[in-house]
């Protein structure tokens, strides 16, 4: 029996169709506050997602007034080439043409990062808080920087990275060493979002999703916290949804399988 509640929206897409089931979700939320405080990854799941949003733009959905905070960020980024804050200008912001004035930047310098991880939520709580959180899944079960062992009541923070992230960063990077340390959005606050949408594609997701939304509400799966959201949506391809129980995939519980 699935174990997750009702209000976890669970989205069976085929591939192809992945980034506009998610961007769907984004778009929505657009126009219902034009000026909606997003909350934004890094990494190749949300790429189809991002490539979906600037596709609708040029279809008329308005991006003029939306705000933009990071989710994550290497500590030390700066303005090196190996930054988050760089992919998500690259991916997105540029050419959906959300200037710096519009976008919440994680604190990366180490010097007082704990005095500016304080002022990057008192500035996401001035600008009313996240109206959607988009975010991948960690094959370690992380969200965000927050890997295995991350609390529910943490908050933005500084974090040791475990190999199996820097690893996998790698791939984004060709070649330069991933940092050791990253700086994330804590769990607490990612709670607080009105909307999250968590995206998982591929097959070497399926077990990790299996967990996330099976398993035990638990810090050793940091991603199964998102079952005590608020709205929670989970947009998953075939592939990774293959090792779901037949109980999560009922219309009842809102899944959507789309026929092959
Ligand atoms: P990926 O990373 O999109 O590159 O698979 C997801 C994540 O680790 O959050």
């Amino acid at each position: 029996m699935a174990s997750f509640s009702a209000k976890v929206h669970l989205r069976v897409v085929e591939s192809s169709a992945f980034g506009a089931a998610s961007g769907a979700l984004v778009a929505d939320t657009l126009r219902q506050k034009p000026d909606a405080v997003l909350g934004l990854p890094t990494g190749n799941t949300p790429i189809p997602v991002y490539q979906d949003l600037l596709a609708r733009q040029r279809q008329g959905l308005d991006l003029s007034r939306a705000r933009v905070a990071m989710l994550d960020e290497y500590l030390g980024a700066g303005e090196r080439r190996i930054s988050f804050f760089r992919w998500l200008q690259e991916h997105f912001l540029e050419p959906a043409g959300i200037g710096p004035e519009r976008v919440l930047r994680m604190p990366s310098a180490p010097l007082a990062i704990e005095s500016a991880c304080a002022a990057f939520e008192a500035q996401l709580a001035a600008w009313g808080g996240c109206d959607l959180q988009l975010l991948g899944l960690g094959l370690n079960g992380h969200i965000g920087f927050n890997e295995p062992g991350s609390p529910q009541d943490s908050h933005t923070r500084v974090v040791p990275l475990s190999q199996i992230t820097r690893d996998a960063n790698e791939d984004y990077w060709q070649g330069e060493e991933v940092p050791e340390f990253g700086v994330t959005t804590g769990i607490a606050v990612l709670l607080q979002a009105r909307r999250l949408v968590l995206l998982v594609n591929g097959e070497r997701k399926a077990e990790i999703l299996r967990q996330t939304l099976e398993g035990p509400i638990s810090s050793a799966v940091p991603a199964s916290f998102l079952r005590l959201g608020r709205e929670v949506w989970v947009i998953a391809d075939r592939p990774a949804a293959v090792h779901l129980s037949p109980a999560s995939m009922q219309p009842a519980l809102d899944a959507t399988v789309t026929p092959s």
